[in-house]
Formats: C-alpha cells, sequence, structure tokens
C-alpha cells in the first residue's frame, strides 16, 4: 500500500513551495500532477501534448485515464519512498472517480493537506512565478480560479465531510506555513 497525502489549494497557493520542503525534510516524494502534465506535454512521442496545452490554457481538467497513470508510473518508480506527496490532484469528480477505480485498493490515504489563500493573493503570485507557464497570464488565470470555485472546492468539501482535511493558512511567510504543515504532518503520523 502507497501512503498518500493529497495536497489542495488555489493555484499560486504554494502547493509547490511547500511540498518540495515536506521532501526534503520528511522523505515523503513529491508529485505534481501539473508538472507531470506539461513533461508529458514536452515527451517526443506522446500523443497528449496538444490535449494537455490546451486543457492548461484553458485552465481546464486533463481526463483523469492521463493524469493518474502518469501519477501511477511516477509512484511505481519510487517504490522505496515513505509516502507521496500526491500536489494539484484530484482537482475535480473525474479525478476523483477515476483515482478510486484506478488506485483505490493500492493506496492508503493519510489525509489532505489543503492550503487557504484568498485569491487576489494567489492570482498576483502567479503573476510573479517567473516560471514562464503558459497559464501564468490574467486570461488562464482567470478560468483557472473558475476551476478552482466550481470544481475543486467541492472536492476538498468532500474531504472534509470524511473528516480527512487539514486546512493551513498559506497567506504568510513561507517559513510560518512551513512550520504548520510540519504540526499537520507530526500529528498524522503519530497515529
Ligand atoms: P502552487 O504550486 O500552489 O501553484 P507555488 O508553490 O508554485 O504554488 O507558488 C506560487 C508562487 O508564489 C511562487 O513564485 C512561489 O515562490 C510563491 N510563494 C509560494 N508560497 C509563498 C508564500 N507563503 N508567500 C509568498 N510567496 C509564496
Ligand atoms: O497544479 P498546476 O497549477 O501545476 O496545474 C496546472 C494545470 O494543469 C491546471 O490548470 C490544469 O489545466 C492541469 N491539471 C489537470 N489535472 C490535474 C492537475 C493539473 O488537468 N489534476
Ligand atoms: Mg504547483
Amino acid at each position: 500500500m502507497y501512503k498518500v497525502v493529497f495536497v489542495l489549494g488555489p493555484p499560486g497557493s504554494g502547493k509547490g513551495t511547500i511540498c518540495a520542503q515536506i521532501q526534503e525534510n520528511l522523505g515523503y516524494v513529491h508529485l505534481s500532477a501539473g508538472d507531470l502534465l506539461r513533461a508529458e506535454r514536452e515527451r517526443e512521442g506522446s500523443q497528449f501534448g496538444a490535449l494537455i496545452e490546451n486543457h492548461i490554457r484553458n485552465g481546464s481538467i486533463v481526463p483523469v485515464e492521463i493524469t493518474c497513470s502518469l501519477l501511477e508510473i511516477a509512484m511505481i518508480a519510487r517504490e522505496d519512498a515513505n509516502g507521496f506527496l500526491i500536489d494539484g490532484f484530484p482537482r475535480n469528480e473525474d479525478n476523483l472517480a477515476g483515482w478510486k477505480r484506478q488506485m483505490g485498493e493500492k493506496v492508503n490515504e493519510q489525509f489532505v493537506l489543503f492550503l487557504s489563500c484568498p485569491v487576489d493573493v494567489c492570482i498576483d503570485r502567479c503573476l510573479h512565478r517567473g516560471q514562464g507557464r503558459t497559464d501564468d497570464n490574467v486570461d488562464s488565470l482567470k478560468k483557472r480560479v473558475d476551476t478552482y470555485n466550481q470544481s475543486t472546492f467541492p472536492i476538498i468539501e468532500h474531504f472534509e465531510k470524511l473528516g480527512m482535511v487539514r486546512e493551513v493558512n498559506s497567506e504568510r511567510p513561507v517559513n510560518e506555513v512551513y512550520a504548520d504543515v510540519v504540526k499537520v504532518f507530526a500529528a498524522a503520523n503519530q497515529q
């Protein structure tokens, strides 16, 4: 059984930043669904490059069969891991249903880390991210925020009803956010 923590929050809430630090210090392997999709988009011979780019620019969600397979392949490659941080997934009902179908029997979902941050702060961070992403522009960000509100937040609410959500306010300096995140992991791993 793979131990899994889902990391969710609006675009720019700091998921990648915090996951990198947890990976470094707590031995979980960080898998960003967005990073895996961008790598697949760039992979020579991929039949999904154009489809992925269309979804990324439109802030819409790639069909789960593609994303979940990329995640599973990455997990198999790191079977030695203590646990996995699945960053930016599941983002909608399709993601959640496909994950349950493909991975439900193979994983132990520990909790959901929810990085909460006001949308205007998140948009500002994305516009200054400086990674040359094709979706860090005002048009795409509007669509990404709509997708977050309409499709992703209900998934967080679903996990909340199951008592699985650990919310950390990420509208603060990274070191303060991280200090609270470490407490969440410490509590979960004591159980
Ligand atoms: P996400 O993966 O949730 O989209 P990132 O971790 O890529 O977010 O962060 C988006 C941008 O905001 C990056 O430029 C990052 O350096 C910056 N950032 C992340 N966390 C914070 C924070 N707590 N305070 C200020 N800036 C942050
Ligand atoms: O998480 P990140 O900001 O890197 O995601 C960028 C884009 O990748 C999303 O806006 C979406 O188009 C795509 N994505 C997806 N399904 C996921 C995660 C990301 O389609 N589960
Ligand atoms: Mg990210």
